[in-house]
């Protein structure tokens, strides 16, 4: 096949983009600061890039339908990282190394080079004998038209790797070189292989970055490598580690053999609904995160990709997040200061709460808003803090904060008539003489960040304009708010 069908199938998907984007763009299920696409299905995040004075967003994509199918990229481009414009679908399966209906153009990264865009991704396939997933090479000149290289796939599984469990190369540069960090999984033990190449066309396997016994899960799906600080990151997404899903090492890189040697570990996020995390470096140095807001079936608590659907489309991405390193090696991701720029009229509480007392707060928009709030730990007496989160109709969804336990835990077993399930943290609070606090809500999204982003957790809920009431909870004590502000978003 040529680079001519190619366009053909990108005119299709197009077509089917455009037609239905008014549509979808009107229903009131949409997410309202949060990443998502114009219509259809999305999944991971791909190919984020600061380019020639723009971020560029990609994204696993089903213009076709609000369910996963046959993977094009969708792109997007944004000034400021919270409002965006949508490009035409930048790939669309095609050749017949990712043209398959269960298959397609799957995840990936981009790279800037010679003032080109280059998109690695895997393309994934099946001719008849099971899956072959390989790494392909596409090229922009403009940012906007990709043409596939005629090398694809520039990358195939070194032996004695399988390659069927092998995808979402990560683009990085080292020493004057391009390195890919790819995910893999084979007999239950999930791996990262790393490859390097002088121009992106031609590739070198270098070694096992870094692997497990199986602990971590039998495949990991789009691994990242970055450095932040004197160190290296490597997070990755591994498939059936019980309640595991988005895990990060701090560690050094062993660039002369290849590997990746971890100290520290931990969860990006501890919640439902975040996977596929993928970084990038802005202009300002920040290491900027972005990850899909939803489950997959092998996940414990999976129960569908939520109603949405039935507006015609399905998938958004967590509030974005910079990356910090502690002093301890471990990371902390907070939203990034932009969305700040979103926020409308505040609404404060007093400073104390007397015990066992339940104060109710109002956000000017009752779903979408941003709480941000201080414990004073020193004053604070209560044993828990309870957030009642979008109330009515005998709904809400709840996160509580057990000072005297250590624990935050989200449940949204009532927050509507479709989710279920309670997932619970260690908070560690020890020695800790304030607990600064913030929850991000929108339309279907909560999102908690507690310590200043060392412990998030995300979950989707499908709560409707109904649950519009809020309060906030003391038991066993009162609690002394060092500050309390909820801002309609
Ligand atoms: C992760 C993932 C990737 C794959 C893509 C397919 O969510 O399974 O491993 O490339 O989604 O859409």
């Amino acid at each position: 096949m040529t680079a001519i069908s190619h366009e053909a199938a990108l005119k299709r998907a197009e077509e089917r983009r455009l037609a239905e984007a008014a549509k979808t763009a009107l229903t009131p299920s949409r997410q309202k600061y949060h990443f998502m696409p114009q219509q259809g299905w999305m999944n991971d995040p791909n190919g984020l890039i600061y380019f020639r004075g723009q971020y560029h967003f990609f994204y696993q994509y089903n213009p076709y339908g609000a369910f996963w199918d046959a993977m094009h990229w969708g792109h997007a481009v944004s000034d400021d990282l919270l409002h965006w414009r949508y490009l035409p679908v930048a790939l669309a399966p095609s050749e017949p190394y990712d043209d398959h209906p269960k298959g397609g153009c799957f995840s990936g990264s981009a790279i800037e080079h010679e003032g080109k865009l280059y998109l690695l991704y895997t393309g994934s396939t099946d001719e008849g004998h099971g899956t072959v997933q390989a790494q392909c090479l596409a090229v922009s000149e403009d940012g906007v038209h990709f043409i596939k290289a005629a090398e694809n796939p520039v990358i195939t599984a070194p032996e004695p790797y399988s390659h069927e469990a092998f995808r979402d190369p990560k683009l990085l540069r080292h020493n004057g070189l391009f390195y890919a960090v790819c995910g893999h999984g084979e007999g239950g033990r999930g791996r990262a292989l790393l490859f390097s190449s002088p121009d992106l066309r031609r590739w070198r396997f270098v070694n096992v970055l870094a692997q497990s016994r199986g602990e971590w899960g039998g495949m990991w799906e789009c691994p990242d490598l970055f450095p932040l600080g004197e160190r290296y990151v490597l997070t990755f997404s591994p498939m059936n580690a019980g309640d595991r899903k988005a895990v990060y090492f701090v560690g050094d890189m062993d660039w002369e053999r290849g590997v990746f040697e971890p100290q520290t570990q931990g969860e990006l996020d501890w919640g439902f609904d975040f996977y596929a995390a993928q970084t990038f470096a802005d202009a300002q140095g920040r290491r900027v995160m972005a990850a899909w807001a939803n489950e997959w079936q092998w996940m414990p608590w999976f129960k569908g990709w939520g109603p949405t659907w039935r507006d015609g489309w399905c998938g958004f991405l967590n509030a974005l997040r910079e990356v910090r390193l502690n002093e301890d090696n471990t990371l902390s991701l907070s939203p990034v200061r932009e969305l700040q720029a979103l926020r409308t009229a505040a609404m404060t509480l007093t400073p104390l709460l007397d015990g066992d007392r339940v104060a109710v707060f109002e956000t000017p928009d009752p779903m979408a808003f941003d709480i941000d709030a201080c414990v004073d730990l020193e004053k604070t007496t209560a044993e828990r803090i309870v957030f009642h989160l979008r109330q009515g109709e005998g709904r809400e969804t709840l996160i509580t904060l057990d000072l005297r336990r250590g624990r935050l835990t989200m449940n949204r077993d009532n927050a509507d008539a479709y989710s279920e399930g309670e997932l619970s943290c260690p908070l560690p609070l020890k020695g800790a003489s304030r607990l600064p606090l913030r929850i991000l809500s929108d339309v279907c999204s909560v999102e908690t960040f507690a310590l200043d982003g060392r412990v998030c957790m995300s979950g989707n809920i499908y709560a409707g304009a109904a649950q519009n009431r809020h309060s906030v909870e003391a038991v066993g004590g009162a609690v002394v708010w060092e500050s309390f502000a909820a801002w309609g978003m």
